[in-house]
């Protein structure tokens, strides 16, 4: 997969090619990340990029042409089929589900913008799709194309690594992750469930799936609204809540 991110601060996404499973990818050639300097689409001696919003009032805006050359210019050498994601606030709220079809594009054209964002008619022309990376406001659109493209890394096949995977991560299966341990097994006279150190591993896998479940209920019910759940994910649900009781009482 290629991504192209077009941004005025190109070595912010130095780190993603440094550090961890992004830089694995690249590396081993599953991700390009092409990081384009917009600086060079810039207008007049000064490779202006912005300026003041008709109507007046605060900040910037990123002027409009530098934007739709670059994207032209991409997708003359690509193809024209490219999709176009404008990072914003405005967009809609990027979820799981969202990133794995992401993930099933050869070539993505993420944009990011600065100021009070980009000339509306820049996205008009270009026909960019505007995604948002949650209900507050950054600064920039770097940090959220860099969330979107770890996001995306982590669903194509072999980033991970044969030791990890994706499949039981929280919102995989429309669940949150189950509760995980490591050494020591005793910290502060807190010890690990009995289960994990069991070796039985299909008491195991059943205790997984409770607290799986579980934490769901406690934590995001609304994600359990959606699912159909199946007979072991019923009992294990039921068995949860009875413990929780339990031990809300004692
Ligand atoms: C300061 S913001 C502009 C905010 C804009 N004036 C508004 O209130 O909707 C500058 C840039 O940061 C990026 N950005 C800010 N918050 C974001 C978010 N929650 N998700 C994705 N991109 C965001 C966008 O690219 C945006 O153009």
């Amino acid at each position: 997969m290629q991504i192209h991110a077009v941004t005025i601060f190109p070595a912010m996404f130095q780190s993603l090619t440094d550090y961890g499973i992004t830089a694995r990818a690249v590396n081993s050639g599953l991700l390009g990340l092409n990081a384009v300097d917009l600086r060079n689409f810039g207008q007049g001696q000064h490779r202006q990029l912005d300026d003041r919003p008709f109507g007046g009032g605060p900040g910037m805006v990123m002027l409009a042409e530098p934007i739709i050359n670059c994207v032209s210019e991409l997708r003359q050498k690509l193809s024209n089929d490219v999709p176009v994601i404008c990072m914003s606030p405005q967009g809609q709220r990027l979820a799981h589900r969202d990133v794995c079809e992401f993930a099933h594009e050869e070539q993505l054209i993420l944009l990011c913008g600065r100021y009070e964002g980009i000339d509306q008619r820049a996205l008009d022309i270009i026909g960019a799709q505007e995604w948002s990376i949650g209900d507050y406001v950054l600064s920039g659109g770097e940090l959220a194309a860099m969330v979107l493209i770890d996001a995306i890394v982590r669903q194509l096949p072999g980033a991970l690594g044969n030791e990890h995977s994706s499949e039981n991560e929280s919102f995989s299966n429309g669940l949150l992750d189950c509760v995980h341990y490591t050494r020591p097994q005793t910290v502060q006279n807190i010890s690990v469930p009995q289960v994990l150190v069991s070796g039985d591993h299909q008491a195991i896998r059943h205790w997984r799936l409770k607290q799986s479940i579980g934490r769901t209920w406690l934590k995001r019910p609304d994600l359990l609204e959606s699912l159909e759940l199946d007979e072991e994910q019923r009992q294990a649900l039921k068995e949860f809540q009875n413990e929780y009781d339990e031990q809300r009482k004692s």
